[in-house]
């Protein structure tokens, strides 16, 4: 945990901290060293208590906390001043659910939920329209099928980085794309990452971009690693009432489960980014510029009814209920397996799926 001494919020905002007084036993950094990142800090500090200011306060960095290890700040990253933020500003609850069951159940389900996900993120990569020779980052790029697909877009000449916080996930992306030397990959968390700065033309997010505690944080994060004029497209989920794709599972299997808490509007997660009114001011407040949502309405799915059923029982609303209740699942299975076949085209489930094409250029 880190604690802004001269605000007293907690924050991992920062990422670049230059060391200017080290008073804790444990501390044996010489005055002026870079620590480039908390866990770089942390690593190098074991159980000592760090303090460093935020964003907002590099200003007021000078005052002296003593038995502290104190930072400065290099740059000011725009972090909310005076918003005391707690240590879900770390992720680590993602980071967490990515890393455990729903990490291995994507990488286990790869094809099908490619299959699933890949035509609902062609307008993305359409609005995106990275050219030959373009550098572009892949955000929450999971098992890679987007990443190797822009690494087509932009070819030999170009580069393409796949970042996620997803251990099994980015082995499994690492796995499939070493036959395209322009595509790499990093474990990173999109909200926190030193990016360098203005090191690509473009950023690209298929379903990615909606885990951030901290989404203004995470936007002001990406935009800086775009040069200036830089494009940002990404696909969200809309409201969770227009998207049968992800709750007709849940609906038919509830009777079998106790009632589902709605998540809070806005809370991370695939349906953070709902409300269009709340994406534009995320981005506003980012420092974004020519900000637009498109409604994307389509049949979604593709998959056939066995492969379907496995993806319900596993993944999305349903698949998260019965992780936790795991015994509904045996008994739930006739009623799911009954609503996606009504809905079989050509021997293939199909429901209806509504997202955003989301676009915004780095002035
Ligand atoms: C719904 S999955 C989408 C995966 C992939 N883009 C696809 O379309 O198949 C969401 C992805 O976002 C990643 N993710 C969540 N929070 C993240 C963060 N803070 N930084 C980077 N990746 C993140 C997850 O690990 C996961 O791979």
């Amino acid at each position: 945990m880190v604690w802004c001494w001269t605000c007293c919020c907690t924050t991992l905002k920062f990422t670049r901290v230059s060391f200017s007084r080290a008073t804790s036993p444990g501390a044996s950094l010489p005055a002026g060293s870079l620590v480039t990142s908390f866990i770089e800090a942390s690593a190098r500090f074991p159980g000592g208590t760090l303090k460093t200011s935020c964003g907002g306060c590099t200003e007021g960095a000078s005052a002296e906390a003593p038995g502290a290890t104190h930072f400065r700040l290099s740059r000011p990253l725009g972090a909310a001043h005076g918003r005391c933020m707690d240590s879900s500003d770390t992720n680590a609850a993602q980071i967490a659910y990515w890393n455990e069951a729903a990490g291995q159940t994507w990488v286990d389900l790869q094809d099908d939920l490619d299959r699933q996900i890949e035509p609902l993120g062609r307008a993305v990569l359409e609005a995106l329209a990275p050219k030959a020779g373009e550098r572009v980052l892949d955000i929450g790029c999971g098992c890679g099928q987007s990443t190797l697909t822009l690494g087509d877009l932009v070819g030999a000449s170009g580069s393409v980085l796949g970042a996620d916080i997803s251990k099994p996930m980015l082995a499994l992306a690492r796995a499939r794309s070493g036959g395209a030397p322009q595509v790499s990959y990093i474990e990173a968390d999109a909200q926190t990452f030193d990016f360098p700065p203005a090191g690509v033309d473009a950023i690209h997010s298929r379903f990615g971009v909606m885990f951030f505690e901290n989404p203004t944080a995470a936007f002001t994060n990406l935009r800086r690693a775009l040069r200036p004029g830089g494009r940002l497209a990404f696909l969200c989920w809309r409201d969770i009432s227009e998207n049968p794709i992800m709750t007709l599972p849940m609906q038919a299997a509830a009777r079998h489960l106790p009632p589902a808490e709605p998540p809070a509007p806005g809370a991370p997660g695939p349906f953070a980014f709902a409300d269009p009114e709340r994406v534009r001011a995320i981005l506003t407040d980012a420092g974004f510029a020519e900000i637009a949502l498109a409604r994307q309405d389509m049949l979604g799915g593709g998959n056939t009814l066995e492969s379907a059923l496995g993806l319900a029982l596993r993944v999305g609303p349903l698949g998260r209920m019965l992780r936790e209740y795991p015994d509904a699942g045996p008994a739930a299975l006739a009623d799911i397996r009954a609503a996606l076949a009504a809905h079989l085209v050509d021997g293939r489930v199909r429901l209806p799926s509504a997202t955003w094409i989301v676009t915004a250029r780095n002035p």
